[in-house]
């Protein structure tokens, strides 16, 4: 059977502007695997350098699943959402257990493994394995949302059956890798969240946003958001001699696994000098002296906004009993670089080496 005309017009759109990535110059599963994990709630621009990373570091699924996580964490530093590292490495040494080191190619199996919902399922079967499934992220669900009007809240049950409903009527069955990738494409270069393009726009002829709408970016329809909370949190970056105290994160935590610099939020009227002092007599049970700020910035998390405020501390007595923590150790500042950090403190550990130390 023919294509329907918005399938073809799709199709030659993709052919002729695809933009020229990594992941889609290779027929090799794994890969395919690894640059949809990394493309999560993430830039193409900011995955294609830690992919070729991850990649020459770990080059095949067995060389991942014989990895320790701490080494995957490593290479993910400053990706952000290790839950998917995480998975990432679970799944790998799951594959290379149960099926003979390879990625399966069965829905309902690939289903089952860690970090593979509907979205990574299909993905993976459609572009490495030419299976007709649809991959539906957030710039298909824009895509579909205009071209059809569906103007049900995004992520809604009813929103997410039309929309997979309309792709699986179009969805190219010799070509599932290119259709699935045409409709991204479209969403990320032209279908733009703010400014659609329309004028150049392949399908806008067949688009109810474009023919009915004053505005093509009224949809999808969002629920308004819940503004993002902001905490002060002030850290001690405490010193004993030459050597620094880290400690990891609890596994079940935010940024879980992560080593960091303790410290906490401030309270109310609290000077956060004091802040530090009280965290780190709290935290880690040792007594300390607040020097001086080495630095303050804001960082901003998926859910969450801080300003992370760092000051110099030097130990004075204690021994280090953990609270929530699960390990800790006192470092070099030289060695801080075979440790993964939270995000958040990437710029503080380039301002401490620069002291000297
Ligand atoms: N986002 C998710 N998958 C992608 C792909 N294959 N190409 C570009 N952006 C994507």
């Amino acid at each position: 059977m023919p294509y329907k005309p918005l399938t073809s017009l799709l199709l030659s759109w993709y052919a002729e502007h695809k933009r020229n990535l990594p992941w889609r110059n290779t027929s090799i599963p794994y890969r395919i695997w690894i640059s949809e994990i990394m493309l999560q709630q993430t830039q193409v621009a900011q995955v294609i350098p830690y992919y070729s990373r991850f990649l020459k570091r770990f080059p095949t699924l067995k060389k991942l699943a014989k990895a320790s996580l701490e080494e995957v964490y490593l290479l993910w530093q400053g990706l952000g959402y290790y839950r998917r590292a995480r998975m990432l490495h679970e799944a790998a040494v799951l594959m290379n257990t149960l099926h003979q080191g390879k990625i399966p190619h069965e829905y309902d199996l690939l289903r089952k493994l860690p970090g593979f919902g509907e979205y990574t399922t299909g993905a993976v079967l459609s572009l490495a394995y030419h299976k007709p499934y649809p991959a539906i992220d957030g710039n298909v669900n824009r895509v579909i949302s205009r071209i059809f009007a569906i103007r049900d809240f995004v992520g809604s049950t009813s929103f997410r059956k039309q929309v997979k409903d309309r792709v699986m009527d179009h969805l190219a069955v010799n070509d599932p890798a290119s259709f699935n990738q045409a409709l991204m494409e479209l969403g990320s270069l032209v279908c733009q969240p703010k400014k659609p393009q329309c004028n150049r726009c392949p399908v806008s002829r067949h688009c109810t946003a474009f023919s009915t709408l004053s505005d093509p970016n009224m949809l999808p329809l969002k629920k308004s958001k819940k503004k993002k909370p902001h905490y002060a949190i002030a850290i001690g970056i405490l010193l004993k001699g030459a050597r620094v105290l880290i400690a990891r994160r609890a596994a079940n935590e935010l940024l879980g696994n992560l080593w960091e610099f303790p410290g906490g939020k401030k309270k109310h009227r609290e000077k956060l000098s004091d802040t530090c002092r009280r965290e780190l007599k709290n935290k880690m049970n040792i007594d300390a002296v607040v020097s001086r700020p080495l630095i303050h910035y804001r960082h901003t998390y998926s859910h969450l906004d801080v300003t992370l405020h760092f000051f110099m501390s030097q130990y004075v007595k204690g021994r280090v009993k953990l609270k929530k923590h699960t390990q800790f150790k006192w470092v070099k500042v030289s060695e801080l670089k075979r440790f993964a950090f939270a995000s958040g403190h990437k710029k503080a550990i380039a301002e401490l080496k620069l002291l000297k130390l």
